[in-house]
């Protein structure tokens, strides 16, 4: 019996799909097709795929070519599967041409040529129109935005506002976008709008482009009062657009993938999150020279707190903060404690003072370990008492990592509501909760 292997996304599955599945059943007598999971795509860099893996694979079964569908999780699988199930031929599309030469020392490799004109990138094109962005401000991580949303197909940087038109003039050059003087003008182009502008602005801005009926992701801290956080969801809400906070961590695949083990009970019940970010700040940098809206915790607070929030929820019943600060009054090293009914967490950030930057959580049966950068999560470890017991996990994190969260605002607004868990409306709601608390100990209301 002769045995063929195969495999692919399908997402959408189209004519091109069809025909490859078809003549690599021709090529033997059984026919094995492999079918992603969206985890593998994101950290090969293919995001916003639309179908589930279930619907995927009902898909390839619908064909009638499969014999057996496996499901393909890591890179590395094919040459494992191909010794496993004992194959005779890996098929591929042209497309690949060259990609799999190495696996001839184990099968027959055949590329087979692409059926012109189709893919599933074509599809998702033309089922969802490209979502236009609009950015408010020009910093440095408005830069980074741009760089990151060209790799996320289904959205285009198209201009830019910032009041300081000779900044928007100076940053739509460099990326060759539009400049808005007038910002009537600048939400008539927006399909969302993107605010990375200061901190306190941010409230402004997204009622506005809410008004205007535009979905929004505003950078973290989105507010530093609870009222205003619960107003602007409610709003969002009314009028069925998209709003979230993008604080980068939550969308990413490896801190996803920590949270699902943490509150899976591998490490027992969990009594205990520490979560440390600090980085050396030039002093003449807004976030150190801004005596209201400066300091550490308004700027890395929102990374620090995300996975005590994530595990214990927002009913916390005590929260307390201590800070070191410069001369000028702004907090260049604060700690928050926060005491849960079975859990304690701290939140450590520094901008003028720097540490190991660890994120830590403890349970009843272990403990796991993430060092910096954790909040761009790519590798952590699971402890238990015997300290030869260490299960180390590790996931890709591409690039600034801004490409997570547009890719999965784009899933929204195209209706995928499961996305919302990694970063609920109730979870900004709380931070917000908690940075207005900490303005408030620091003198700044
Ligand atoms: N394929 C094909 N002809 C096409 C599209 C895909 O023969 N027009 C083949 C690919 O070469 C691969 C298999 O179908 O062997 C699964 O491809 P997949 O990546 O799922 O499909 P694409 O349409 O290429 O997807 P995307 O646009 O997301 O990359």
């Amino acid at each position: 019996m002769v045995k063929v292997i195969t495999y692919g996304t399908f997402d959408l599955l189209h004519e091109g799909h069809y025909k490859l599945l078809q003549r690599a059943k021709q090529l033997g007598d059984y026919l094995i097709v492999g079918v992603t999971t969206e985890e593998y795509d994101q950290a090969r860099g293919k995001l916003n795929v639309m179908d589930s893996l279930m619907t995927r694979i009902e898909n390839v079964k619908k064909t009638g070519f499969a014999d057996e569908i496996i499901v393909e999780e890591s890179q590395g699988q094919k040459f494992r599967d191909i010794q496993k199930y004992n194959i005779d031929i890996f098929v591929v599309g042209s497309d690949w041409t060259g990609i799999f030469d190495y696996l001839k020392d184990y099968c027959k490799v055949i590329y087979l040529e692409r059926t012109k004109n189709i893919s599933s990138t074509m599809l998702r094109a033309q089922m969802t129109p490209i979502q236009r962005i609009g950015i408010i401000g020009t910093g440095r991580i408005a830069n980074r935005f741009i760089t990151e949303a060209a790799l996320v197909s289904g959205v285009n940087a198209q201009g830019v506002y910032n009041p300081h038109t000779k900044s928007a003039k100076l940053f739509a050059h460099k990326w060759g976008i539009d400049a808005y003087e007038d910002i009537e003008k600048f939400f008539d182009m927006s399909d969302m709008v993107y605010i990375a502008s200061p901190h306190e602005t941010h409230y402004g801005y997204i009622k506005q482009a809410l008004e205007h009926d535009k979905h929004v992701l505003c950078e973290k801290p989105m507010c530093l009062n609870k009222a205003h956080a619960e107003e602007l969801f409610k709003l969002a809400k009314e009028k069925r657009l998209v709003l979230i906070e993008g604080i980068k961590t939550a969308y990413c695949p490896g801190f996803a993938k920590l949270l699902g083990i943490a509150c899976g009970g591998t490490i027992g019940s969990i009594r205990n999150v520490e979560a440390c970010f600090t980085k050396l700040e030039d002093e003449n940098n807004r976030e150190l020279k801004d005596v209201n809206y400066g300091g550490s915790f308004t700027e890395l607070g929102s990374y620090c707190l995300l996975p005590a929030l994530k595990i214990f929820g927002h009913a916390y019943e005590d929260i307390r903060f201590e800070s070191i600060k410069d001369e000028n009054g702004i907090d260049i090293f604060t700690k928050a404690y926060l005491r849960y009914p079975n859990g304690l967490a701290t939140a450590t950030c520094g901008l003028g003072v720097k540490s190991e930057g660890k994120l830590l959580i403890s349970g009843t049966r272990g403990y796991i370990t993430a060092d910096a950068p954790w909040w761009k999560t790519n590798y952590f470890e699971v402890h238990r008492e015997n300290p030869d017991d260490v299960e180390k996990f590790s996931e890709r994190f591409l690039g600034d990592g801004l490409r997570y969260e547009i890719s999965d605002m784009l899933s929204m607004i195209n209706g995928d509501k499961k996305k919302y868990f990694k970063l609920t409306r109730g979870d900004s709601v709380a931070l917000a909760g908690i940075l207005e608390k900490f303005q408030k100990g620091m003198g700044r209301t």
